[in-house]
């Protein structure tokens, strides 16, 4: 059979991966795939660089445009990133008829709805196994691995970047700077880092997984997203204390209202095993009904970890090319014509558990007011930290651990905590999910 001819836009960290890969183990690809997978052209705007890397093995242009216009081409793969150009190439490229593989959760995530609408009227396949924690096949298992199964929620740690800041700030003692850079510096980081650390990109991985699991469409807007940038370090001291470790956790739950959806620092009891994910490495923990708890853990970023997740997409569209396009595996995992309108609910009506942080007079009553603030709300505590004021000090620090409520209810409460004259400053509430 003849090869099936790829047209690659972007040969940076991911695209030179993956061609670095495919060339690689062009043998047993094609041995797996059926046909041999033939990268054609490539698109860059440093052609230079683009034809130093691809050694005179494939035609190299400066115009995406020719690539995915080129009607020898079968698959365009886009790792060029963002949503401006990536957009307009993606939906170029499939009203010439062409596949699609991207690594883009940025574009799926926020353009998802109009691509995949836009790739069923031309019969072909939009991939995207990289888009979501790197090397690791989590798209395949949610979309047919786990297709028996009525996802109950997902939980994972879905950002190289701020894990690694996370374990390298607690481990190494490093300033949250240094380890960024460095970060960017290994390829883990987004163009504009300040995706990875308020925790947009995990959001866009997050809806991209809900959508997949619940069978509901892309829907970024409705995500709750907060990054680790205002984590103090007093938090992370204190959940250790507890027995908890703090991780940036895209999160979602099915509910009888309606899904949750949300990116957040969370405490995580310390004793399970995705607490103990460290640097860049993902995991991923997914609750069916019938499977129970099931965990993927793997390189989330990174070079030929994301070329992994992109040939894997390149083989099931090189197998399945042939196939009626009423035949393959949706791009959503369910039907398009079957898809919920579950609601994602607004952050008020999340239920989970509290950290909160109060910095206090160190005088009697105190805790009472707090607490009974708490009762009021039906708000029931769990454990509590209360640490012995420094020397000639006369205020210290309170930590509360609540058990489960409604974020309405939370909110309420420290609104008034924060009223009582013997409680300086905000309050710090995080939140926490046993997970088990
Ligand atoms: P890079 O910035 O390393 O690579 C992007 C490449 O695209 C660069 O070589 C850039 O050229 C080129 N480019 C930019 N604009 C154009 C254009 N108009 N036409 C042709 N080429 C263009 O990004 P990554 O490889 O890191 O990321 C690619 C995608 O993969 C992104 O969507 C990212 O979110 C996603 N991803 C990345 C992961 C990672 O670990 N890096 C992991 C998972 C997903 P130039 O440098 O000259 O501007
Ligand atoms: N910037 C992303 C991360 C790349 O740090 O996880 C992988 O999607």
């Amino acid at each position: 059979m003849k090869p099936i001819k790829v047209g690659l836009l972007g040969i940076g960290t991911v695209g030179s991966g993956t061609f670095n890969v495919l060339k690689r183990n062009q043998l047993e690809i094609t041995r797996r795939a059926g046909r041999s997978i033939e990268i054609a052209m490539v698109a860059d705007l440093n052609v230079e660089r683009a034809r130093e890397l691809t050694n005179g093995e494939c035609e190299v242009v400066n115009d995406a445009n020719l690539v995915v216009t080129n009607p020898d081409i079968d698959i365009v793969i886009e790792l060029i990133g963002g949503y401006g150009i990536a957009k307009d190439l993606v939906m170029k490229a499939i009203a010439n008829g062409k596949h699609v593989v991207t690594a883009n959760k940025a574009l799926l995530a926020t353009h998802g709805n109009e691509i995949f609408k836009a790739a069923e009227q031309k019969g072909v396949m939009v991939a995207f196994e990289a888009a979501v924690a790197g090397g690791i096949p989590i798209i395949k298992a949610l979309r047919e691995g786990l297709t028996a199964n009525r996802i109950q929620w997902i939980a994972g740690i879905i950002n190289g970047t701020t894990n690694f800041i996370l374990s390298e700030m607690r481990d190494k003692g490093l300033d949250f700077a240094t380890v960024l850079k460095q970060a960017q510096e290994l390829g883990y980081a987004e163009a504009d880092p300040t995706f990875d650390i308020e925790g947009v990109d995990a959001a866009h991985k997050a809806t991209i997984m809900a959508s997949i699991a619940y069978g509901i469409p892309m829907q970024f807007d409705k995500a709750h997203v907060e990054g680790i940038t205002k984590l103090q370090a007093s938090d992370i001291r204190y959940a250790e204390e507890l027995g908890y470790r703090i991780k940036l956790l895209g999160i979602s739950k099915r509910t009888e209202a309606g899904i949750e959806l949300r990116v957040h620092p969370t405490l995580i009891p310390e004793k399970r095993l995705i607490a103990n994910v460290e640097g860049a490495m993902n995991a991923v923990l997914v609750h069916g009904d019938a499977v129970g708890a099931t965990l993927y853990y793997g390189k989330g970023a990174g070079s030929e970890p994301t070329a992994s997740a992109v040939i894997a997409d390149l083989v099931d569209i090189t197998r399945l090319a042939t196939a009626d396009p009423e035949h393959r595996v949706p791009y959503l995992a369910f039907q398009s014509n079957s898809l919920s309108d579950l609601p994602v609910l607004p952050m008020a009506e999340i239920v989970t558990s509290y950290y909160l942080r109060m910095h206090v007079a160190d005088k009697p009553g105190v805790l009472a007011d707090v607490t009974r603030i708490l009762a009021d709300l039906t708000i029931s505590i769990d454990a509590m930290l209360q640490k012995e004021p420094a020397e000639g000090e006369t205020q210290t620090d309170i930590i509360i651990l609540t058990h489960q409520t409604k974020e309405k209810n939370i909110v309420a409460a420290i609104e008034k905590i924060e009223k009582l004259d013997s409680v300086f400053g905000a309050v710090t509430k995080l939140r926490l999910e046993e997970l088990s």
